[in-house]
């Protein structure tokens, strides 16, 4: 046995105890909104965990890149949603590769990227299914409007090689209803002209357990809800104790009364701020603040805490801002419960960002 005081740090702990209750629970409010579940694997990277979710009753995963897409195949995971546009011939190679040993669908929200899909699968026995990516308010890829969705999807119906599958978002956080809105109002031109929208994807953990009132969407995507964080905390998806994903640092200096060092910058805990204030929470010293990272180092204020803080040498565990950049910044996370190391294992997806 190994206690996670004997570990080297900076190092990532993912506490397994955490990881099923948070699976389980979305998943029962999932089944409970009549709603299918396709978890983002981009939070863990981590074949395991797609698998884990799937088994208490995902549909498949949700991957953000092709990469991804690829370790996720590797591993035996037979249904994914990519939702990113594919673009250029490279990324259309392996696009068509995946597709001969996997199910896998895409979104599109232009008609250069519906062409360079089509003429990648026009030769295809197996059409390649295509979701019309919808700008619900978060400003990001998407078409516009109902209207520009409806003329997406029968650019995709006439093109060879391509199957219309339903319509994806990604809503802003905390703008639900106008996604239902949108969705609801895109859903009904479709009606009007006949044309089925097999699957009407949403998602985000920040309104995760606003997902009953997804209106017409089928399934919902959540990625963080995994793990959790600090911003999700914020965002009053979940509570500290639903955090799984830590990063263990050690204190390293003490130069002042009020300042103490550790050994996790930017490197280790990101530089997102995700809107917040500090870089991280610190169960074991609410009072302390993250008030600053370089690359590895991480400042902390410790005036407010009782007798100076942690002390140098000793280990302390923070709850980052967001979770899914750190899994991307370390070549191994430890699976632990009850304060005991598991297993150490590859993050298999992790730099798989092409
Ligand atoms: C397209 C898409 N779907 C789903 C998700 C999952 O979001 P969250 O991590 O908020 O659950 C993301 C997150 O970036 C996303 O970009």
């Amino acid at each position: 046995m190994t206690d996670i005081s004997e570990l080297d740090t900076p190092c990532v702990l993912v506490d397994l105890d955490r990881v099923e209750a948070n699976l389980q629970r979305a998943q029962a409010f999932a089944d409970e909104s009549g709603l299918k579940l396709r978890p983002h694997i981009k939070t863990h990277k981590l074949p395991r965990f797609a698998q884990r979710a799937i088994n208490f009753g995902a549909v498949g995963i949700t991957v953000q890149k092709l990469g991804e897409a690829e370790v996720m195949a590797d591993a035996g995971i037979t249904d994914m949603l990519l939702t990113f546009n594919i673009i250029g011939a490279a990324k259309l190679k392996r696009l068509r590769a995946l597709s001969d040993r996997v199910t896998i669908r895409v979104v599109a929200d232009s008609a250069e990227c519906v062409a360079g899909l089509s003429e990648a699968f026009a030769d295809s026995a197996n059409p390649l299914g295509v979701l019309v990516e919808c700008d619900t308010g978060m400003g990001r890829c998407g078409v516009q409007s109902p209207e520009a969705a409806l003329e997406l999807a029968k650019i995709i119906i006439a093109a060879p090689g391509l199957e219309f599958f339903g319509l994806m978002t990604y809503p802003a956080a905390g703008k639900y209803h106008e996604a239902a809105a949108w969705l609801a109002a895109a859903k009904s031109l479709f009606d009007a002209e006949g044309i089925a929208v097999p699957i009407i994807t949403t998602g985000g953990t920040p309104d995760i357990w606003h997902a009953d009132e997804a209106g017409v969407a089928t399934e919902y995507r959540p990625g963080t809800y995994i793990y959790m964080d600090r911003s999700q905390v914020a965002a009053g998806s979940a509570s500290y104790d639903d955090c799984a994903l830590t990063v263990l640092a050690t204190v390293v200096s003490h130069p002042t009364t009020g300042r103490a060092i550790i050994d996790a910058g930017s490197k280790a805990l990101t530089s997102d701020l995700l809107g917040l204030v500090g870089h991280g929470y610190i169960p074991a010293y609410p009072d302390a603040k993250v008030v600053g990272l370089s690359e590895e180092h991480g400042t902390l204020d410790v005036s407010a805490c009782a007798e100076g803080g942690p002390k140098i040498g000793e280990q302390i565990v923070i709850i980052p801002n967001h979770c899914c950049p750190v899994t991307n910044l370390f070549d191994h996370v430890h699976l632990v419960r009850d304060g005991q190391l598991v297993e150490t294992v590859a993050v298999a997806a992790r730099g798989r960002v092409d």
